[in-house]
């Protein structure tokens, strides 16, 4: 097996893993996370969403939270805008790399953004100009590239359509989302033997919603065909309150234990994300489902 030997990771923790959490969060505490997860070594952090706070109140501190970051090279910084209006406040705040997101499944897309999905890549169209001309990093969502919850299973042909469509539009990188965790590792293969022709290993990573615990077997499937861009939540926080059903990501600690333990780089301190983690689940006052978490307090000198 010739596996990647270094790995990017997205960790959503701070946008994927609080907008569909009923403990509402204050936005120190959510710094607070975001610079533990920034210690903990991470490239790619997704902190905020300029949604309409009426449709996902959580993410409605966004413009705080990107105005207390400091911009860093070293770090990206990214935040979900979903039309132009998320975009203009994007540039007014002079934030540098974003996230568009529409999907595979036409019901999941307008229950989620209240659009059609060529609605939603006409809206990119000119998005996507505006954000190259202001020298923006662009990431692409696809979600419900395996199973809608509203339309059960998904075409693979249908993902390429929207993917390609997306990269045609000049995204830097495509996110392919399991929003549901329902995927196994069959699915991930077909997908990516009909993608990868088309579609270049650097431009794609995956993104794994854990709720049947197939998400590990997936990235090890992923891994194989030399996918190295993989997007998890630290604790496993998560869930996508338009897709009723799905659970939080891939915990980015068992993720990082695996890896770590099959030799591929992270480059991030294990340590140091079970200290975000831990402090994140101090202010939701639950345990977080990550297995290497739970192991690390089951046993706290490993
Ligand atoms: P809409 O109601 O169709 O928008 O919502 P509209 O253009 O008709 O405007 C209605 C109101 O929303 C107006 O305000 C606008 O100003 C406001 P009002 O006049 O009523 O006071 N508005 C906005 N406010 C703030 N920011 C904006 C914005 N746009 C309009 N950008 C909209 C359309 C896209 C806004 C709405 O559907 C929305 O916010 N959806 C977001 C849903 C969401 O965040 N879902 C979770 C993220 S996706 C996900 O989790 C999946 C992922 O993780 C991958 C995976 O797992 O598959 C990425
Ligand atoms: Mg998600």
């Amino acid at each position: 097996m010739k596996l990647p030997q270094k790995i990017i990771l997205t960790e959503v923790g701070p946008r994927d893993g609080l907008q569909n959490e009923k403990e509402f969060l204050s936005t120190l505490q959510k710094l607070e996370f975001i610079q533990k997860l920034t210690e903990a070594g991470f490239h790619q952090i997704e902190v905020a969403s300029f949604v309409s706070p009426k449709w996902v109140p959580q993410m409605g501190d966004s413009e705080e939270i990107i105005k207390a970051l400091s911009p860093s090279a070293a770090v990206k910084n990214i935040c979900l805008v979903p039309n132009q209006k998320g975009l203009e406040k994007a540039l007014e705040l002079n934030v540098k790399n974003i996230a568009l997101f529409t999907a595979a499944s036409e019901s999941f897309t307008k229950k989620n953004i209240n659009k059609t999905i060529p609605e939603s890549l006409k809206d990119f169209e000119a998005i996507g100009v505006q954000a190259k001309k202001n020298k923006m990093w662009v990431r692409g969502y696809v979600s419900t590239c395996f199973v809608c919850p509203y339309e059960g299973k998904i075409k693979a042909e249908k993902v390429l359509e929207v993917a390609k469509a997306l990269i045609n539009l000049g995204v830097d990188e495509i996110s392919l989302g399991d929003t549901l965790g329902a995927a196994v590792p069959t699915q991930v293969e077909h997908l990516l033997k009909l993608l990868m022709p088309k579609i270049s290993s650097d431009q794609i990573a995956l993104h794994f919603h854990d709720t049947r615990g197939t998400a590990l077997a997936n990235v090890l499937t992923g891994l194989q065909f030399g996918i190295y861009r993989y997007d998890s939540s630290a604790g496993g926080l998560g869930g996508c309150p338009y897709a009723p059903g799905a659970s939080g990501n891939l915990a980015t600690e068992d993720l990082v234990y695996m890896l770590n333990e099959m030799g591929i780089e992270t480059g991030i301190d294990l340590e140091k994300l079970v200290e975000a983690s831990r402090l994140m689940s101090g202010f939701l006052k639950r345990p977080l489902t990550s297995k290497y978490l739970q192991s690390c307090t089951a046993s706290p000198r490993k």
